[in-house]
């Protein structure tokens, strides 16, 4: 089967062909990838920094959504036809840049009939992570004012939308491009990033406190968040980068863990519209090495999607 990953830790991202799956064990089933996720996590991945259980030669990619053609024993939830997505790791085949994949049946969850299979692709992590950011981390309350710093992001904005749909008030940060998709997503105030003085704005729109909790989704950016935190606050990056704790701030660096129950919530909201994810790039799997740089420069203005 065509795939698209590394020879080795550490090499370019190249074109290939793996073989194809044996019959499903115990447990799992083998999904026909219509689409599959890019991030920039992909890159951890590939340099071996993250391991999700390959070995090269190996297919990246760490989000699916596709058909299920094959269901080995056990499987009770799923058939032959069913549409699916999925965070599915550890990953005991190869990974989802490629025309199948086999994963556990118990880490994934139905594709929502009507949203297409590039959102469905790239939804998995992102909302994964704000979800257990939000209900894990922050133990977010309705009324609280959370800061999100980076809400231009895709996981920056799926938590915006979580949080207003907890009824919390949002604080968000990001540039002018995004401003408006941040304010429809349900911020109340929509800070432009590019002001270094933002942590002062969100003091001031918090009587002089600084926000219940916060979100930092981008890369250096820990320090600016915990600086706009209320004494005894609570703080999650995602970005690998905690800062030093402060006033009683609680800090959590967060990574994200597949959960399917969390996953089938999820994709309920985002199949009723409660959530909306709109993909910023579509490239075919044959271009997967453009596909990662684009996600890794953030710059399309959504996530980054591989149709195989
Ligand atoms: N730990 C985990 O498990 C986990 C899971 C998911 C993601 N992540 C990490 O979270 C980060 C976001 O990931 P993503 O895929 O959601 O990102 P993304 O969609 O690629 O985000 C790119 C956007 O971030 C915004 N941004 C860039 N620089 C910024 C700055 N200095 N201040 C504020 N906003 C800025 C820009 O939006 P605008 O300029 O248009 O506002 C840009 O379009 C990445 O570092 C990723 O690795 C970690």
């Amino acid at each position: 089967m065509r795939a698209a990953g590394v020879r080795e830790i550490g090499g370019l991202v190249e074109v290939f062909d793996l073989p194809e799956p044996d019959a499903p064990g115990p447990g799992e089933v083998v999904i026909e990838v219509a689409a599959a996720g890019v991030g920039n996590w992909d890159n951890i991945v590939r340099t071996g920094a993250w391991d999700v259980g390959l070995t090269p030669p190996m297919a990246l990619g760490v989000e699916v959504a596709g058909t299920v053609v094959a269901v080995g024993s056990q499987v009770t939830d799923f058939r032959a036809g069913d549409e699916v997505l999925g965070h599915p790791l550890p990953l005991s085949h190869q990974g989802c840049w490629a025309e199948r994949v086999v994963v556990d049946a118990g880490l994934i969850a139905r594709k929502p009939a009507g949203v297409s299979w590039e959102t469905a692709a790239a939804f998995p992590v992102p909302a994964l992570t704000a979800e257990q950011v939000l209900s894990e981390s922050l133990k977010l309350a309705e009324n609280q004012t959370l800061l999100v710093h980076g809400a231009g992001s895709t996981t920056g904005g799926l938590a915006v939308q979580l949080a207003a749909l907890r009824g919390a008030r949002v604080i968000a940060t990001a540039g002018p491009s995004s401003a408006a998709r941040v304010t429809q997503a349900g911020a109340a105030e929509v800070l432009d990033y590019h002001d270094s003085e933002w942590p002062d704005r969100v003091r001031e729109l918090t009587g002089g406190l600084g926000a219940d909790a916060a979100l930092n989704a981008v890369p250096g950016g820990s320090t600016a968040t915990i600086a706009a935190l209320r004494e005894g606050g609570r703080m999650a990056t995602i970005t690998g980068d905690p800062p030093a704790a402060e006033r009683g701030i609680g800090v959590t660096n967060v990574y994200v863990r597949p959960d399917a129950t969390q996953l089938v919530e999820l994709s309920a909201l985002l199949g009723d519209g409660r959530l909306t994810l709109s993909v910023g790039a579509v490239l075919p799997l044959a271009e997967a090495a453009t596909a990662l740089e684009h996600a890794i420069s953030g710059t399309k203005g959504g996530p980054v999607v591989l149709r195989t």
